[in-house]
């Protein structure tokens, strides 16, 4: 790997092998998704617990300082709207000379396996590949089911992620399941937890992202679980615990119940 490619990898990927994503891309496709009305707002508390922020070049450009430590994974997909016909229909929406402009240590691009648009997006990956090895920068493939959530389970994913990876992904990004381990087992580049809609109770968050750790993930690139939580600052470190410090989540979980407490005194 060129000196380039693997200091960026190096900003994604930290010493410990492990990974913190959070994702606040969501307004792509969404628009002003609940608590992620202004992205700047919801971010600056947040960014000192996580390794990498993934956004669009616009809340880029527009609400994160250029000052700023954490590393930038840039969201380079788009082109479809929960109003419009179907979500998989996505074009890369990003050129490389603005991914290098914007000093983006990695790109992320969604991939819809089985999807009337398998085809394309499979291209879009192949294609981004080509266009940011040269300049050594990694490509993250985001594995995505659209509305179709029924579709994480272990088969459906192992077969998402193997040909993400096979197409020259760098990293792999993709839902916690059941069986997680046939999904990790059977991917050949690191693979990273995506969260999905906010959970019924917080303890389960912490609970799938230390056994997704267990079972092989290097980390997670997680939304929704940590900006729509009532108390997201405890729910960014506990997950940090979770990742870098090999915390279980009962000590996770008591990290995330006293940190208000301690903050606060
Ligand atoms: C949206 C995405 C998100 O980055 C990903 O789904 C993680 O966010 P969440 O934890 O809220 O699901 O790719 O398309």
């Amino acid at each position: 790997m060129d000196w380039g490619k693997e200091n960026r990898m190096s900003k994604v990927i930290k010493p410990d092998g492990k990974c913190f994503y959070l994702a606040m891309d969501h307004g792509y496709f969404q628009g002003p998704t609940t608590r992620l009305e202004n992205v700047g707002q919801a971010a600056t508390p947040l960014l000192e617990f996580v390794d990498a922020l993934f956004v669009t070049r616009g809340v880029l450009r527009s609400q994160i300082s250029p000052k700023v430590n954490t590393s930038i994974i840039l969201r380079v997909s788009g082109g479809t709207s929960m109003v419009g016909g179907d979500l998989a229909n996505e074009a890369v929406t990003t050129s490389i000379d603005e991914i290098l402009r914007l000093n983006a240590s990695a790109v992320g691009v969604s991939v819809f396996v089985g999807s009337d648009y398998e085809h394309q997006t499979i291209l879009n990956l192949a294609n981004l590949v080509n266009i940011c090895e040269p300049y050594g920068i990694p490509v993250m493939a985001v594995t995505a089911v659209g509305l179709e959530l029924e579709k994480r389970d272990a088969r459906y994913l192992a077969l998402a992620c193997r040909i993400c990876a096979e197409i020259g992904a760098s990293v792999v990004k993709t839902y916690y399941c059941e069986n997680f381990q046939k999904v990790v087992n059977s991917c050949p580049v690191p693979v990273v937890i995506a969260g999905g809609p906010k959970t019924e109770n917080d303890f389960e968050v912490l609970e799938f992202v230390y056994q997704g750790m267990q079972d092989g993930a290097i980390g997670v690139n997680l939304g929704r679980n940590i900006w729509q939580n009532s108390q997201p600052q405890a729910m960014a470190r506990a997950l940090q615990g979770v990742i870098h410090e090999s915390l279980t989540p009962n000590e996770a979980f008591e990290l995330y119940q006293s940190y208000e407490q301690e903050k606060s005194h």
